[in-house]
């Protein structure tokens, strides 16, 4: 999708990280945006940092693992804009621990925002943008987790990993459907983002952790802080992504010899390496 002027973007986790820059970007661009998350404060400052280039906005506040809220934000972006051309399945969190640690509740709330958090996505957003016509495109926000097996990650990469997949399917099936909308996944690594305090966003009702996770999240919060790529970087090579079509969008290319090496494993029946061996 090249021409962005006037058109109309939607984008969940728009109060902090890529959702951020997403926003100010699709503005930049003469998008007007409609800008979702949990964080009411947070998606209040993007909407004043979106101030200076006149966007016409729509904020509101929902949670991606509630399909009825997701919905609501599809009914209220087509009534007052009456077309969707960009979603960006974004909102995100992360927990950490060795497999055998995790509660039921590091499942249940990963899973619900990151994975199920998309799938509302698509199937609140892509019926309307088939019923619309107009040339479309869906963005998700997986990660390097969804293309690697990374230690202490197993619930954050399994999301991941179903997101890449799931994104892979809804490509081949709107090809299939001749439809004229594109799909992109994005696939950073570390970035300094909010992500490493995702639990600020955690529901009392899922709050069960494992004391065992503290470590591993502190980890993560120092590759986040080390991370060279910004926020405003990722957003950046998103929308370039987008604008060339281009459907896997990796932001840190040295990540892909992780990658090659995990195909590799595969093709070759061998032992997985860890991704973190150096
Ligand atoms: N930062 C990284 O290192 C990194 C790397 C790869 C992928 N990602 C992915 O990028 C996406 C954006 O994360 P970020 O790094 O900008 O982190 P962030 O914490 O800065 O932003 C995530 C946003 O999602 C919102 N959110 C959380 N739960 C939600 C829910 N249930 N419903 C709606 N919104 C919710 C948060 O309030 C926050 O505004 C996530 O999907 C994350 O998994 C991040």
């Amino acid at each position: 999708m090249k021409d962005l002027k006037n058109k109309v973007a939607v984008i969940t986790g728009a109060a902090s990280g890529f959702g951020r820059e997403l926003a100010i970007l699709c503005a930049q661009e003469g998008m007007r945006v409609v800008m979702t998350d949990v964080d009411e404060k947070g998606l209040q400052a993007t909407d004043d940092l979106l101030k200076p280039f006149s966007a016409e906005t729509l904020v509101m506040k929902c949670n991606v693992a509630d399909a009825a809220e997701v919905e609501r934000v599809a009914v209220a972006t087509y009534e007052k804009f009456g077309a969707a051309h960009l979603l960006f399945n974004n909102a995100g969190v992360a927990t950490a621990g060795p497999m055998w640690t995790t509660t039921l509740e590091d499942w249940q709330w990963t899973l619900g925002v990151n994975l199920m958090g998309v799938v509302h996505g698509v199937r609140s957003f892509v019926p309307r943008m088939l019923k619309q016509g107009d040339e479309c495109h869906v963005v998700n926000t997986a990660s390097v987790a969804g293309l690697l097996a990374v230690p202490a990650s197993s619930v954050y990469c399994v999301s991941k990993h179903g997101v890449v997949v799931m994104s892979e399917c809804l490509h081949h099936e709107l090809e299939a459907a001749k439809a004229s909308i594109k799909v992109s996944v994005l696939c950073p690594a570390f970035v300094n983002t909010g992500i490493a305090d995702a639990a600020r966003n955690r529901p009392q009702e899922l709050a069960a952790t494992s004391a065992q996770a503290a470590p591993y999240e502190e980890y993560v919060r120092q590759a986040t802080r080390r991370g060279k790529l910004s926020a405003t970087d990722i957003a950046q090579i998103t929308m370039e992504g987008v604008k060339a079509d281009r459907f896997y969008i990796l932001t840190h290319p040295k990540i892909k010899a992780a990658i090659e090496t995990r195909m590799h494993d595969i093709l070759e029946e061998r032992t997985p390496t860890s991704p973190m061996a150096k």
